[in-house]
């Protein structure tokens, strides 16, 4: 392929030195750390996060130092400057919403700050914050210092999405040793118990994942006799998830107080604490309807100065109407799977339903209709993630010999491979017209290394060529995700057009892009790098706010 006089060019001189986030020489290898200390898994959720050990060969849940199996992903900053994550941020959420964030994993991989009072932090450093709880709970159950995690993402995550939630593990040192797809780490959950229950026939599965906060649809072959899992193709939506259910509770609630008091609560910041017991309100009534057939939603005095209570009863029937469209987009990613790979739906031996949100009724309906089968009740759809990632960790652990996770068929003690997919192609920028001209294409299998050639100089005195590179499905580019500047450095001088550059991209087993260079003209390495396009001038440890 030849893409010169049609690649972007870019004269760039000193302007390129920003902070380069990343730096990779050709034949560099995934370094997975070997380290002796503990090695956790940690599913950071959009709503709720957990943590999981192999201890004994058996992944276990760790609680938190509440007891509990779960923790809220609810950070609060303190009038003294201290954080507070979990349900004791949870019970601030309400009367200091200033100062309480949730739902931050929806804003990982943009450039968007949050305010917690009146500090200003990156989606990365909230995150952080989690994170800190989490580790430092599980050293105090296990005791000893935990250096090492995977951490599982949505599979449908981007580059940028990947690498900030990698940022958020190492502001607070963790080594991260892989990223892990959340439904991939399921399969991993249930293929371990699988083989425990001495099944090792080989399945097709579909993972219908829908959490908090996004939606992911996998398809997987497992191969357990041979200890082998791989993923087909993923599909999703990073912005679909049960907090949207909640949000049409919500709406509702609003809709139904403006009707009766002519006040609209949505918008006026003196009713801030209402709209939180609202929320509450509309969190608790939805899980309600997931075990009965209807629920009152009652927020008492909820416009003061009228004596207004809100009390109103919603059936589950009425809740499923107003929620018909999110439910039916989760169908999108699903058709798209079996339209882009040979599988059909009758291939489908198995369906795993794992997030939270898959509790409602309504989508083991849809599961039903869909793929014309129960879904499997096998996995806990709460613990299943975390606990796949905590058996990636063991997998990654130089000391599996301790977790009782090996594999006769696997190479050396790395146990069961787990074969992951691109989730959305990335590419270049292209003239003329913006064209998106991909270069990895969704569902490659990783690690994977694709080349494209035919760039040049514009200039001779020219050292760097700049090239645009996006991620995404759209046929324009700027209509993806932008995941950074990629340079080729330090060029040897030649005439403008003469001599050819090459750029190799290289996705690896997480999903997260590395970049070589090659001049043709001399077969030598440039060096090349990504300017990312995602801001990392994050605070590091000791400049977070410390647990209260
Ligand atoms: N019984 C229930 N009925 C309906 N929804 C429920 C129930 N229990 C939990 N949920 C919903 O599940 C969601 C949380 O699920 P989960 O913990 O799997 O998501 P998460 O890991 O926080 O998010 P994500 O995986 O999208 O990042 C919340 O929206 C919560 O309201
Ligand atoms: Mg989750």
């Amino acid at each position: 392929m030849s893409l010169l006089g049609t690649a972007v060019l870019i004269s760039c001189g000193n302007l390129c030195w920003k902070t380069l986030v990343k730096i990779i020489k050709k034949n560099a290898t995934n370094q997975y750390s070997m380290a002796n200390n503990r090695t956790i898994g940690i599913d950071l959720g959009t709503t709720r996060s957990a943590v999981a050990h192999v201890t004994d060969g058996e992944p276990k849940i760790i609680e938190n130092s509440e007891g509990e199996s779960v923790t809220p992903s609810v950070v609060h900053l303190t009038e003294d400057g201290e954080s507070i994550v979990g349900e004791g941020a949870v019970n601030n959420m309400m009367m200091k919403p200033n100062r309480t964030i949730r739902e931050i994993k929806k804003l990982m991989g943009t450039n968007e700050t949050v305010f917690l009072g009146d500090e200003e932090y990156n989606p990365q450093e909230v995150s952080a914050l989690t994170l800190q709880k989490l580790v430092s709970d599980t050293e105090d159950r296990l005791g000893g210092d935990v250096t090492n995690a995977v951490i599982t993402v949505p599979a449908y995550f981007t580059d940028r999405q990947r690498s900030a939630t990698r940022e958020a593990g190492e502001i607070i040192g963790l080594e991260v040793d892989r990223l892990l797809p959340e439904p991939s780490a399921a399969v991993l959950a249930y293929g371990h118990r699988e083989q425990q229950l001495g099944e090792v026939a080989n399945e097709v599965i579909f993972v219908y994942d829908l959490g908090g906060g996004t939606f992911d649809a996998t398809l997987v072959e497992a191969e357990y006799e041979h200890n082998y899992i791989e993923t087909i193709a993923t599909d999703g939506d990073d912005q679909l998830g049960g907090s949207d259910w909640t949000e049409a509770l919500v709406q509702y609630a609003y809709d139904v107080i403006y009707e009766a008091t002519d006040v609209d609560i949505s918008q006026n910041d003196e009713y801030i604490e209402q709209r939180g017991r609202i929320f509450t309100a509309a969190q608790e009534a939805k899980h309600a309807l997931s075990e009965q057939k209807s629920v009152d939603l009652t927020v008492p005095f909820v416009v003061p100065d009228q004596g207004y209570n809100l009390d109103e009863e919603i059936t589950q029937a009425e809740f499923e109407e107003m929620t018909k469209d999110l439910l039916e987009d989760t169908k999108i990613p699903i058709s798209d799977i079996f339209e882009r790979t040979d599988h059909t739906v009758e291939d489908i031996d198995k369906v795993l339903l794992i997030g939270g949100s898959t509790r409602m009724p309504q989508v083991e309906t849809l599961v039903e209709e869909y793929f014309g089968m129960e879904p499997s009740k096998k996995i806990s759809p709460d613990h299943a993630v975390a606990l796949g990632a905590s058996i990636q960790a063991a997998i990654l652990d130089d000391d599996v010999t301790d977790t009782g996770i090996t594999s006769e068929e696997g190479d050396g003690p790395s146990g069961i491979v787990l074969i992951d997919v691109l989730p959305q192609t990335i590419g270049i920028k292209v003239q003329p017209g913006d064209k998106f001209d991909p270069i990895v294409e969704r569902d490659s299998q990783l690690p994977v290394t694709n080349r494209s050639e035919g760039y040049s100089v514009q200039h001779a005195d020219q050292t760097s060529v700049a090239i645009e590179v996006y991620q995404g499905q759209d046929e324009y580019a700027p209509n993806n995700e932008k995941l950074g500047d990629a340079f080729l450095n330090e060029i040897p001088a030649r005439e403008p057009g003469q001599g050819q550059l090459a750029i190799e991209f290289t996705v690896n087993s997480d999903g997260t892009l590395e970049v070589y260079g090659e001049d043709l003209l001399s077969g030598k390495e440039v060096t090349a790098e990504i300017d990312s396009a995602l801001d990392s001038n994050s605070r590091d440890k000791t400049q977070l706010p410390p647990n209260a």
